[in-house]
């Protein structure tokens, strides 16, 4: 280590002194670790300033999102009930999506089971019996606003140019969820009684949850979609 300049005691003859020269290279050295050091915390700060950066965006783009697409969306003048009924429809596949779930956990699709399984969501838990009733029933009021919708959408004739395609694709769901009633009654406890076998009963069991119900979402993503790109027919 460097002395100040007075003579080192391990100097050797020949030996140059290097104290200046070690001392300068321990400067370098300290210079260069605080440098990165100063800089280490430059660089944490700044992306702390990103992430704080990218929270606003997000709250903001949120609110954009929220608002652009509910809040602030507009409603039409003169809204009958018929003018509701395409929303009402979705809103009866979600009760029946939410209920059926809840009955998946349950229910034995076989023939022996099926009765006793949905005799035990009725009897031993807690409010089974009413999810079992909701989903039995609601498909009776589904099909009755799913068919009001339509016949709107015809006597108005808004199937007409631009909205052939939202025609289609509704067609494809009226479909859909008339199969979705028939593969559920064909489950249902007053058909579980060995009717079929256990093959026929998981093909109609499969259909019933996962077939149809992802063809149904595949045709609202596309039927949703062509509503938003020509904009609901009614003045706003
Ligand atoms: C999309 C999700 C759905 C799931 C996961 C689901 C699941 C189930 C299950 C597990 C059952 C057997 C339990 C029982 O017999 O009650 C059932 C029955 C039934 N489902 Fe669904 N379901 C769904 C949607 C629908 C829809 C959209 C409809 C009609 C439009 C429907 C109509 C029926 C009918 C009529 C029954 C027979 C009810 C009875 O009388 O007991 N389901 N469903
Ligand atoms: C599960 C069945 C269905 C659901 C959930 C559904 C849902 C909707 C929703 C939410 C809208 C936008 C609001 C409105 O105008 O009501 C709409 C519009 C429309 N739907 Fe459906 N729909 C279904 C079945 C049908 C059927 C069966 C048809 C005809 C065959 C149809 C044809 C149309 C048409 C043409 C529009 C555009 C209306 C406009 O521009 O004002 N939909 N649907």
């Amino acid at each position: 280590m460097c002395r100040g300049g007075v003579t080192p005691p391990l100097r050797f003859a020949g030996q140059r002194h290097k104290c200046r020269a070690t001392c300068s290279g321990l400067f370098d050295l300290a210079q260069k670790l605080y440098k990165a050091y100063v800089g280490f915390v430059e660089t944490m700060n700044s992306k702390k300033s990103e992430v704080i950066l990218d929270e606003t965006e997000n709250k903001d783009f949120l609110r954009e999102l929220i608002e652009t697409n509910i809040t602030r969306r507009l409603i039409p003048k003169g809204l009958s009930w018929f003018g509701c009924m395409g929303g009402l429809s979705l809103l009866a596949f979600m009760i029946q999506l939410g209920t059926g779930v809840f009955l998946m956990f349950y229910f034995i699709p076989s023939a022996g089971e099926a009765i006793a399984s949905i005799q035990r969501v009725s009897h031993s838990v807690p409010y089974g019996w009413l999810i079992h009733r909701i989903h039995a029933v609601g498909p009776h009021v589904m099909i009755g606003m799913v068919f009001s919708h339509m016949l709107r959408i015809l006597f108005k004739g808004i199937y007409r140019h631009p909205r052939e395609l939202h025609w289609v694709s509704g067609a494809c769901l009226l479909i859909l969820t008339l199969l979705m009633y028939y593969t559920g009654s064909l489950l249902s406890v007053r058909n579980g009684g060995g009717m079929y076998s256990v093959m026929h009963m998981t093909y109609v069991y499969a259909l019933h949850i996962a077939g149809i119900p992802l063809a149904m979402a595949l045709f609202m993503g596309m039927h949703f979609f062509m509503v938003r790109k020509t904009g609901i027919y009614e003045p706003l």
